[in-house]
């Protein structure tokens, strides 16, 4: 069973949406006994804390439950998972630095149909808008992501 770990910075934004969007498209195509879903976040500063009012909300709206609550990153996580999907550049870079375990490292960009690899930005300090884009460039990834997990099953 593949075993997926979104991550972010603080894993009340970005990371949460993820792990609700992929959790969500997996049980809609009757997958989600096959694949374990979780997030994180390279800083613990959020740590204990359910995903921010405003993702929870524009995710609701589409219909995603987001009901995770905040943790960093662990170095067990680059062993007790195959697949760690960082949202953007920064969240790559940290996880490579610190990367000690067989897990493969990617960006959820990589899933997006298109020209090269979209970071998916962090929309902390934006508008609404910001997290609008969080949810459509995260949608627009499942069905490659879903691709690469029916290999890996
Ligand atoms: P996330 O968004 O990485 O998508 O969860 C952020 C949440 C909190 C902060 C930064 C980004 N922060 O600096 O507190």
């Amino acid at each position: 069973m593949p075993r997926v770990l979104m991550v972010c910075l603080g894993n009340i934004c970005r990371s949460p949406a993820a792990e609700a969007v992929l959790r969500s498209t997996l049980e809609q195509e009757g997958l989600a006994d096959g694949v374990h879903v979780d997030s994180a976040g390279t800083i613990g500063y959020h740590a204990g804390d359910p995903a921010d009012a405003r993702m929870r909300a524009a995710g609701s709206a589409r219909g995603y439950a987001l009901t995770s609550i905040a943790r960093r990153v662990t170095d067990e996580d680059f062993h007790d998972f195959d697949l760690i999907i960082a949202m953007d550049r920064a969240n790559l870079r940290d996880l490579q630095a610190r990367a000690d375990g067989p897990a493969e490292i990617v960006m959820l960009g990589e899933f997006v149909p298109g020209e090269g690899v979209p970071e998916v930005p962090d929309p902390y300090y934006g508008g609404d808008d910001g997290f609008e884009r969080v949810l459509d460039l995260i949608e627009s990834a499942m069905p490659a992501l879903v691709a690469k997990l029916q290999e890996m099953a």
